[in-house]
């Protein structure tokens, strides 16, 4: 897209694409120094970070360890994380939770203490938590300070469209200029330009039918780094949360592992327990394989759901601690503290994601992603219970450290092109995208989901293409709507876990294949490389 440059540009040191827990520690940490633009699609609150339920797990208590943390977060993620990223995030782990009380945040306390609560797959209690609200407590707290920093300008409804690559004569490669912004108020693109661009946009579990996650978990950053040259690895470690609550009118609606970290059993319909039998850690095993029985269980009996049961429990204990859980199931009749809650595993967290350095940085000079949209060899296979804010929290400040120290010496990007809209018209066919929105999540949910095969993987893949084809069309013919630009990314990121998990021929962690049931002994990620590969595009 090409014309002259409009005077909707704007220049900073640094454009912060999302203000979740990443985007906002990231924009803190920077801002004493540098200019800062950050920008969210919808409102400042709007990611997955307000809806953290269970804590942020990190090693504060004396009878806890960094070594114990560590063998739990390998363990979870079947032989697949990367231990030097895994020892990086835990050994920070404990800064990462000051950095958060120095801020301001209440969590909760018992006897003067914080009180450290357990999750699937921990050895030890160490979630840190604010009742089951700590990421309202985190992301609320810190929202307030960003508003209250000078130097941080903050963009609502405004999404990001596609990044800007620029030839650096100083390097003899590209790097990244900016970014086309679509402002949902004026409904025009501008233009953002930057000298470092930092994607925080989440993950994409918005790709399922049903899912934990709120509407804009569209993968919009793995989108547009992969567009922009950059690898992305592990697409195919889709984590299904094991309790969501079922209910007709619940949308999105989690029900915290805490509760099974505070004695909360899983029932069958009859009643009966049944996690015993598939791990003798029982319901708090690690998430893929209590996602899994579940699953299975349910296919065993032809059941629409299970039930997580913590009326066993003293009952000002339960309101006490699960406050969110309990409001959100008593809207609709369910007394947890009397009765069991009906459960369906949903689309939960992207385990994979934009491949990135212990910096933050990316395939594309002046290209950084942190947080939930990024690969950083963490989770391997399959993430352990709380430690997403974690790692968004240690890798943000990582980032801004780094960019600190060397954002002096990079030069400003050159003046890009403003968008040209000049070929394109209004479309009359706003239903047809919301249709593909729906048949794109509807067989991502019946192909691509806890239990996988090959022949299923394919039919995904087909389908996928023809989509993509269609989104072609409409992308280069009619104004661009957020709608529009949600479903392009959604269906290119769809087309990267399929080809992931056509890739894996194994069964490990979040990705288990009916076809290859087995674990291959030798672990490996799967990275995916685009055509227009960044570090291959030498332009002198
Ligand atoms: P998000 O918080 O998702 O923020 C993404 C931001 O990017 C938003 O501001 C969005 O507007 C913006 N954005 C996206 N695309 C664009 C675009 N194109 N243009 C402009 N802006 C854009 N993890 C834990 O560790 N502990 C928990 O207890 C926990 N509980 C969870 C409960 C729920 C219900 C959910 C959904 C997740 C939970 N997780 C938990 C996971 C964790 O919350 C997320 O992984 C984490 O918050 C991601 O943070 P983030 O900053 O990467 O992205
Ligand atoms: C939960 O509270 O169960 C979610 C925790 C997480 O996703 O890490």
């Amino acid at each position: 897209m090409t014309a002259q440059a409009t005077l909707n540009s704007k220049q900073y040191d640094v454009l912060v694409i999302g203000s979740g827990a990443a985007g906002l520690t990231l924009a803190l940490h920077l801002a004493a120094r540098y200019r800062v633009a950050l920008l969210s699609k919808q409102r400042l609150q709007d990611g997955s970070t307000w809806f953290a339920q269970g804590g942020i797990a990190a090693v504060l208590d004396e009878m806890d360890s960094a070594d114990s943390h560590i063998a739990d977060t390998l363990d979870a993620g079947a032989g697949l994380c990367h231990p030097d990223a895994v020892r990086f995030t835990v050994e920070n782990s404990t800064a990462a939770i000051q950095w958060l009380i120095d801020q301001g945040v209440d969590f909760t306390r018992e006897q003067g203490e914080y009180h450290l609560t357990k999750e699937g797959g921990h050895s030890h209690r160490r979630i840190i938590h604010s009742a089951d609200a700590t990421g309202r407590a985190v992301h609320s707290t810190l929202i307030e300070k960003v508003r209250a920093t000078d130097n941080i300008d903050c963009f609502e409804h405004h999404v990001a469209l596609d990044l800007i690559r620029q030839p650096d004569p100083s390097k003899g490669r590209f790097r990244c200029a900016g970014a086309y912004i679509y402002n949902k108020n004026t409904e025009e693109v501008e233009l953002f330009q930057a000298r470092a661009v930092v994607l925080a946009t989440g993950g994409a579990s918005k790709a399922y039918l049903y899912t934990s996650n709120p509407d804009g978990a569209s993968g919009d950053g793995i989108a547009m780094a992969w567009r922009a040259g950059c690898r992305v690895a592990n697409m195919e470690f889709n984590q299904f949360h094991p309790t969501c609550l079922y209910h007709p009118k619940a949308k999105a609606s989690l029900v915290t592992e805490a509760l099974r970290g505070e004695g909360a059993r899983l029932k069958l319909p009859d009643g009966s327990r049944f996690m015993h039998r598939f791990d003798k850690r029982g319901e708090l095993a690690p998430r893929d394989i209590v996602a899994r029985a579940i699953d299975h269980e349910m296919k065993r009996l032809g059941a629409d759901c299970l039930y997580l049961d913590i009326s066993h429990k003293d009952s000002q204990f339960v309101r006490e601690h699960f406050p969110t859980v309990y409001n959100n199931c008593l809207q609709y009749g369910i007394d947890i503290t009397r009765e069991p809650i009906p459960v369906v595993p949903a689309a939960h967290y992207t385990c994979g994601g934009v491949m990135v350095d212990q910096f933050g940085r990316t395939d594309l000079d002046q290209l950084y992603a942190i947080g939930e949209t990024t690969f950083t060899g963490l989770h391997g296979a399959n993430r352990l219970a709380s430690n997403s804010l974690l790692e968004c929290l240690v890798y943000a400040r990582s980032a801004a450290l780094h960019l600190d120290e060397m954002l002096e010496e990079v030069q400003p990007p050159r003046p890009a092109p403003a968008w040209d809209a000049s070929r394109v018209t209004d479309s009359d066919e706003d239903v047809v995208i919301s249709h593909n929105w729906d048949e794109l999540r509807r067989f991502m949910w019946d192909y691509v989901g806890i239990v996988r095969t090959r022949k299923r993987l394919l039919r995904a893949e087909h389908r996928v293409r023809l989509l993509q084809q269609e989104i072609r069309e409409f992308y280069a013919n009619y104004k661009i709507t957020s709608d529009l630009i949600e479903l392009r990314n959604l269906a290119l990121v769809s087309e990267l876990i399929i080809r992931s998990a056509l890739d894996r021929r194994e069964s490990r962690g979040l990705h288990y294949s009916l076809d290859y049931p087995n674990l291959r002994e030798l672990a490996m990620d799967t990275i995916l490389v685009p055509e227009n590969f960044a570090d291959q595009q030498q332009f002198v």
